[in-house]
């Protein structure tokens, strides 16, 4: 078990677009799975990037059962996705707060498409083709955002919407 350091918004190599994961079932790219849910799993998160941890590539995992830092989300089944695709079904876009380990402590209001179809390829290079929304949606296009460099705080419309969980939620 290997818990590994997520890297925090600023350093710059959250900010780079990750490269295409080139070759499948590879012993580097097997470790590199375990690390991300052993880091994962330690810090309670839904979801990480492969370049959270210092990875640059077009790696994510995420899986929601019982979150503590998501109490009202609904379930995710646990997938691991490389080199995906993204495309919304729809204009129709929805809010909702996003966490990110990589921005710990914050929360900010995103505004995420509904529904949308992800293509890409598990570990051993056999293809995932699914049709999602809701949460599910959500955290695929968070978590895909982290390939180009995007973290969620870029996303928001307005910075007040972002702000410490301890004071957006106390009652948590
Ligand atoms: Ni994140």
């Amino acid at each position: 078990m290997t818990v590994q350091r997520v890297l925090k918004m600023g350093d710059p190599l959250l900010y780079r677009k990750a490269e295409p994961v080139l070759a499948f079932d590879t012993p580097e790219l097997r470790e590199l799975i375990v690390d991300m849910f052993d880091t994962m799993a330690a810090l309670n998160g839904a979801g990480l990037a492969a370049p959270q941890i210092g990875v640059s590539q077009r790696v994510v995992i995420f899986e929601v059962q019982a979150n503590p830092r998501y109490p009202n989300a609904e379930p995710v089944p646990q997938t691991i996705l490389i080199n995906p695709v993204l495309e919304p079904l729809s204009d129709e876009k929805d809010n909702g707060w996003e966490g990110c380990l990589s921005v710990p402590g914050m929360r900010g209001l995103v505004s995420r498409y509904q529904e949308l179809r992800y293509t890409g390829f598990d570990p051993l290079g056999a293809p995932i083709d699914r049709t999602v929304s809701g949460f599910h949606a959500r955290v695929v296009q968070h978590e895909c955002d982290h390939l180009d460099g995007i973290l969620y705080p870029m996303r928001l419309q307005d910075i007040r919407l972002l702000g410490f969980e301890d004071a957006l939620f106390p009652d948590l």
